[in-house]
């Protein structure tokens, strides 16, 4: 698979998506580590110091071998508040995404705004399909992907393991 390319930053409104850094660790435990962000996604929980840089060793590899982008979320002054991540899927043309924001963030429509960054960056990369996996409980992700533009597919929902609860997750798609 091709490389990703490498530092990328992508500016957004009072907010802008770059690489992580090492420096990052602190920041990203205290971003990543509770319970809604455990409960819905893969990132590991409890999210602490070796997460945090087996997460960031992960990203160097992921981005390298072309497998994802993961990206942090961070305000314009600096603050992290999330996380954006991009993956290729078994259909290569077809490109997921997944993110998080921090609790203390929420509510102020960061996540549907860093979406449609990501996503229009999704086709600047070649993809022509953009899709969400979004579990049937989280209906605060589900907002985030109509607001970005997405709908829901009527593709059969995958009965998925995440950390052992099995999650009925439903595709949604960006309409181009
Ligand atoms: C989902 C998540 C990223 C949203 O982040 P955010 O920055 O607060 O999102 P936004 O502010 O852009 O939008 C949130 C929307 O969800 C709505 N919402 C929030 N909590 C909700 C709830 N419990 N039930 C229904 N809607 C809810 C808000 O009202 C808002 O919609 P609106 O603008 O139409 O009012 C954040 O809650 C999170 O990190 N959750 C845990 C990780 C996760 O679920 N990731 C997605 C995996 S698919």
């Amino acid at each position: 698979m091709t490389p990703y390319p490498a530092n990328i930053r992508l500016q957004g409104d009072g907010f802008v998506l770059r690489e992580w850094t090492d420096d990052d660790v602190p920041a990203m435990i205290a971003t990543i580590d509770e319970p809604d962000i455990a409960r819905y996604t893969r990132l590991a929980s409890p999210f602490d110091e070796v997460a945090a840089k087996t997460h960031l060793e992960k990203g160097r590899v992921n981005r390298t071998t072309g497998k994802a982008i993961q990206l942090a979320i961070a305000t314009d002054a600096g603050a992290l508040v999330g996380t954006m991540v991009l993956f290729r899927t078994d259909d290569e043309d077809t490109g997921e995404l997944g993110y998080t924001i921090a609790k203390t963030a929420r509510g102020q429509g960061l996540a549907a705004r860093a979406l449609r960054v990501m996503t229009a960056y999704g086709y600047e990369l070649g993809y022509t399909t953009l899709v969400l996996r979004i579990d049937e409980e989280n209906a605060a992700s589900q907002a985030v992907a109509r607001k970005a533009g997405y709908h829901l597919t009527d593709a059969p929902p995958l009965a998925d393991d995440v950390k052992g609860r099995l999650a009925t997750l439903y595709q949604w798609r960006h309409r181009a």
